[in-house]
Order: C-alpha cells, then sequence, then structure tokens
C-alpha cells in the first residue's frame, strides 16, 4: 500500500474519533442576532469540574458561620472531551460557573454545608475570532431566575484581566479542577 493511501486511510478511520480539529470551533454556543449569548440548554449534562466555597469576588474574610455560596464548575461535554484528547481548549469551549445559597440548614442535619437556592451563574467562552476584545474570552452572567440571554461583558472588564494574570491555563483555573490539572500536570 502506498504511504499516501495508507494515510488517507488512516485519517478516514481516525475521522470518527477526532471529528474536531483544532482549528475547528466547536459552534455549541449559541447567539442571537444582537449577539447575545443564548442561556445554553441541557446544562446538566455538563461535566462537573470544580467547586469552591465561599469564592465570591470580593474582600470580605471569610466566615466559617456564613460561608457565603457554593460555586460548582462544569464545562460543555464536547469541550472537555477534546480538552481530555488534545490537553488544549478547542475554540468555542464553554464553562459555566453557578453560584448556589451555601445552606447550613439539612434533613438530615449535617455538620457543615450543602447546596441551597442557585443565586446566579456566569458562562465563560473561549472564542478568538468572536472575542478579540477580551483577547479570546467572552465573559456572561446569568442571574436568577434564568435570564434567557446575556450579553458579553465589554472590554476591558475585570473578569479578563484576573483570568488572564492568575488563571494558570489560558485563562481558566484549571488548577482548581482536578481532572484538568491532572492532565496538565499541574500537581496536586
Ligand atoms: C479576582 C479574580 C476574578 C475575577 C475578577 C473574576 N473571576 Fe471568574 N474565577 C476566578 C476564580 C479563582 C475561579 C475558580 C473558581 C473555582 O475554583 O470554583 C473562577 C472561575 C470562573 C469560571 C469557571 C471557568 C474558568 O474560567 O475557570 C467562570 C465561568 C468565571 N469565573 C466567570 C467570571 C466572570 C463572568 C467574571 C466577571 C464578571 C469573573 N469570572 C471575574 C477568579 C476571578
Amino acid at each position: 500500500m502506498s504511504m499516501l493511501r495508507f494515510s488517507v486511510l488512516a485519517c478516514s478511520l481516525l475521522l470518527p474519533f477526532t471529528a474536531v480539529h483544532a482549528q475547528d470551533n466547536l459552534n455549541v454556543a449559541r447567539y442571537s442576532t444582537a449577539n447575545e449569548l443564548l442561556y445554553p440548554a441541557s446544562l446538566d449534562t455538563w461535566i462537573q469540574t470544580g467547586a469552591s466555597i465561599g469564592g465570591e469576588y470580593n474582600d470580605k474574610p471569610f466566615d466559617p458561620q456564613h460561608p457565603g455560596t457554593i460555586g460548582v464548575v462544569q464545562m460543555e461535554p464536547n469541550a472537555y472531551h477534546y480538552f481530555m484528547e488534545h490537553k488544549s481548549y478547542a475554540e468555542g469551549t464553554m464553562f459555566l460557573l453557578s453560584f448556589y445559597q451555601a445552606e447550613g440548614k439539612s434533613d438530615p442535619q449535617l455538620p457543615g454545608f450543602v447546596q441551597g437556592a442557585l443565586v446566579s451563574q456566569e458562562i465563560h467562552v473561549l472564542d478568538k475570532s468572536r472575542f478579540s476584545q477580551g483577547q479570546g474570552h467572552g465573559f456572561f452572567i446569568f442571574r436568577t431566575p434564568q435570564q434567557e440571554t446575556a450579553s458579553e461583558i465589554p472590554s476591558p472588564n475585570p473578569c479578563v484581566t484576573c483570568h488572564m494574570e492568575h488563571g494558570k491555563f489560558n485563562g481558566t483555573f484549571a488548577q482548581f479542577y482536578p481532572a484538568l490539572r491532572a492532565k496538565l500536570g499541574l500537581g496536586k
């Protein structure tokens, strides 16, 4: 078999597993004609990558009696699988951060806190062509009760600044997401 035929064959065999190439956009984010991000469907199927407690963006010292909110980070499934295969983010990767009230009263009563009501949600989309102003990073806030669309937070904004400065991998806080940091060799 010639080398060319072999590589064509190899490519076609590989195709189902590598349907998305680095230069392609996952194309799962949906936008309105006014460029607002539509609230994604099926967020319950997104893959949890991290969780934190009392991580709101303010300078108040952490109070163990009133920890504030529990933050849950999830990743859109196509983006997650792409990352696990390539150790890099595909264009169009989406992350969700949901803040839940840290609920101290539970049945049965636990010594700690459980997830209470959903307070707000934030979405981070990586897309260089769409968010050139934000260095390829678009940030959105969906307040509860659920908004159907959200506008990109205009640049410059503190979201991009903090994420680019302190996020250890491409403007994301992969250092706090166990499966991602293990893949990237970021320790712990
Ligand atoms: C002072 C720093 C800081 C600022 C400002 C900030 N973030 Fe974050 N962000 C974080 C940290 C730290 C995490 C990790 C949270 C965790 O581990 O649960 C995070 C995680 C996220 C995630 C999960 C995916 C990722 O990129 O790691 C989203 C979505 C997010 N932030 C949205 C926003 C939005 C929207 C804004 C602006 C309104 C914003 N952030 C501003 C520090 C910041």
